[in-house]
């Protein structure tokens, strides 16, 4: 039992890949979920496929007002948030010399900014013993190349939640990382073929994860499981950054 039946979460960069997988677990396990993405369609189809337990909200990952508007309409229907999922996430190659300070600010506005400000939100609605899952990566811990902006964010992420879980541990707030390895998303669809080749040989396991894997572990995070773990980070990467 996860306990999460007839909690409420919310997962931020849930319409799609990792979110929407996270978002699915969520509303099986009984939870009433909110998910957030930036198009339309896409929020409206993926609330749709998920059920009447799932309402999605058109907003902005990275802008602090959108945030500050999901989390008021999260309080408007329930009145409190048992667990949050910052799953928002971009990768974008460069090379040092070809960084651009617009490829540098779009990764930390997006995976780091809308963390933090996604938490500050949310705060005051979390309720005491609530759990919080950042959707890190294993290239936290990694030299990446030419993602080396994108690894920095996630490493940036890695160190929050420590933070942010001595922080909240007073009222009895958790926050882990779930870290997956490479994982068949529509992120990894524009890595090119070549690069996918690279990205799985290293994997003790054969093959990339699949986006109910990952899901899986956040919902472990998430629940009454992990009920003593915080400041954690997960691994979901096939032994990749283990043996
Ligand atoms: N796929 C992998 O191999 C892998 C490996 C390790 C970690 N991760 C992490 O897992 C998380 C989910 O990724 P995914 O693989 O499921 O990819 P995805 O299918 O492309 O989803 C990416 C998510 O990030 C949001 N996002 C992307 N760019 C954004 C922007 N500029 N502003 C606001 N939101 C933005 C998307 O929201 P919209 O719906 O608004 O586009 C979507 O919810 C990310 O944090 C990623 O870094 C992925």
């Amino acid at each position: 039992m996860t306990g999460l039946a007839d909690k409420v979460a919310l997962v931020v960069g849930g319409a799609k890949g990792i979110g929407l997988a996270t978002a699915g677990a969520l509303a099986r396990e009984g939870a009433a979920v909110l998910l957030t993405g930036r198009r339309k369609e896409e929020v409206d189809a993926a609330a749709e496929r998920l059920g009447a337990s799932v309402h999605g909200i058109v907003a902005d990952a990275s802008a602090r007002d959108d945030l500050e508007r999901v989390v008021a309409e999260a309080r408007r229907r329930h009145g409190h948030l048992d667990a949050l999922v910052l799953n928002a996430g971009l990768s974008e190659p460069a090379t040092i010399a070809e960084a651009t300070a617009a490829h540098f600010d779009r990764h930390f506005a997006v995976n780091v900014r809308g963390a933090l400000f996604g938490l500050q939100a949310a705060l005051p609605v979390l309720r005491d013993g609530a759990s919080v899952v950042l959707v890190g990566s294993i290239a936290a811990g990694m030299g990446v190349t030419p993602y080396s902006t994108y690894a920095a964010t996630k490493a940036a992420l890695r160190s929050y939640a420590r933070s942010w879980a001595a922080e909240l541990a007073p009222r009895r707030i958790r926050v882990n990382v779930v870290a997956p390895g490479p994982t068949d998303t529509e992120m990894m669809a524009a890595v090119p073929d070549d690069m996918r080749q690279q990205l799985i040989a290293p994997i003790p396991l054969g093959r990339m994860a699949r986006v109910d894997e990952v899901a899986a572990a956040a919902l472990f995070l998430l629940g009454d499981a992990a009920s003593f773990v915080t400041g954690a980070e997960l691994c979901v990467d096939g032994g990749m950054r283990q043996v």
